[in-house]
């Protein structure tokens, strides 16, 4: 049974200005999250993720739909039980939101105080929670004195000091640099492995998805417009809006720009082939190419790495008798996926 269930939920904001149509930030959306997931929502600014979090926080009410969490209908409830279901969901943020006046310890024991937890057993738990994210020694100090990467780790912290079964991370790692948000996310997937906490990241980073995300959901315009595991996602997206969305974020995919100038510098067919580990090799295309007595040029590449397996893109200009391509072309096919970016000849 999934832990967060969405069914034709959606989300209208009233208009900003007169005469302005409404603002209709979830459309429509369908989404079931398996307790033990690590969930990545993924699109553009504007396309509905942040909103979307907000309503399984309980924190604003659907407009039409169902949400259950943990098997609680949030729909049916009032304002003293959508508390309790908020204490059940950890939520992290991107500028951290920890209180400035307050130390480490006591930023870890807010949420514990106002659910009247007793101070030994406050003492304890944040004890427990500060070396769990490695900031034992860092107790008594105040967030002014940590690093992004510290006060996200006390954000996990006080996220997790009442035992959550759900994580909402909303751009959790979008303030801070690469190496630190690799320090982050492997705390998040311990989270996950050792806790069971199911986990939501909400990221434009491609980076995000790939270590940590078991499953991801790709919206536009406040509708889910593909989701599924993130492998499949992400190396052979179905819908056009997220092949242009996923483009954007993996590695070996020409941008329309880049695209211009290879068509300027590069004579020939332009011709993306996409590889899956499992897939005959590359050396292979190679080998076809040059039996039908093609000509052809490397232009464009890059691999990219889901936990483990590998998918990536080669652009080759191919250059000889139009329809000796075709066949190439024809028989390469079948079994990779072959797309022409560019078909007239290029000067
Ligand atoms: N409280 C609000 N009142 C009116 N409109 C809102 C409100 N919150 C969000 N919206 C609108 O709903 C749409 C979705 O916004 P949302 O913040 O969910 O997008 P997002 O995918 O999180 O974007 P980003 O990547 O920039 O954070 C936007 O058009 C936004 O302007
Ligand atoms: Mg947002």
């Amino acid at each position: 049974m999934p832990i967060v269930s969405l069914t034709n939920v959606s989300k209208t904001y009233p208009s900003r200005s007169h005469g302005e149509p409404e603002v209709v930030a979830v459309d429509d959306v369908t989404l079931d999250i398996d307790q033990g997931d690590v969930y990545g929502i993924i699109g553009y600014s504007g396309a509905g993720k942040s909103t979307l979090v907000r309503l399984i926080n309980a924190l604003e009410p659907a407009t039409s739909g169902t949400i259950t969490v943990d098997g609680v209908d949030l729909t049916t409830l009032g304002e003293r039980e959508l508390r309790r279901v908020r204490g059940g969901i950890g939520m992290i943020f991107q500028q951290f939101n920890l209180f400035s006046s307050r130390t480490v310890r006591s930023n870890v024991a807010y949420p514990l105080t106002l659910a009247g937890w007793s101070k030994p057993d406050i003492e304890a738990r944040v004890t427990e929670l500060l070396s769990f994210v490695g900031l034992s020694d860092k107790a008594k100090a105040y967030p002014e004195q940590l690093s992004g990467g510290q006060k996200q780790r006390v954000g996990i912290a006080r996220a997790l000091a009442t035992k959550p079964a759900i994580l909402l991370a909303d751009e959790a790692t979008s303030a801070l640099d690469p190496q630190t948000t690799h320090e982050v996310l492997d705390l998040l997937k311990r989270v996950n492995e050792e806790q069971g906490v199911t986990i939501v990241v909400i990221t434009h980073e491609m980076d995000v998805i790939q270590t940590i995300a078991t499953k991801v959901a790709v919206m536009e315009n406040g509708r889910v417009i593909e989701r599924g595991d993130v492998f499949d996602v992400f190396s052979a997206p179905q819908n056009p809006a997220s092949q242009r969305f996923v483009g954007t974020v993996v590695k070996g995919v020409p941008s329309p720009s880049e695209l211009a100038v290879l068509r300027e510098r590069h004579r020939g067919r332009l011709v993306t082939f996409s590889f899956r580990d499992g897939d005959s090799s590359q050396a292979q295309v190679f080998l076809d190419l040059a039996a039908a007595g093609l000509d052809f040029e490397l232009v464009y590449g890059g691999i990219n790495d889901i936990r483990g397996r590998a998918f990536g893109h080669l652009t080759l200009a191919i250059r000889g008798d139009s329809s000796a391509i075709d066949r190439a072309l024809t028989t390469i096919g079948e079994r990779v996926d072959v797309t022409v970016i560019a078909a007239e000849e290029a000067r």
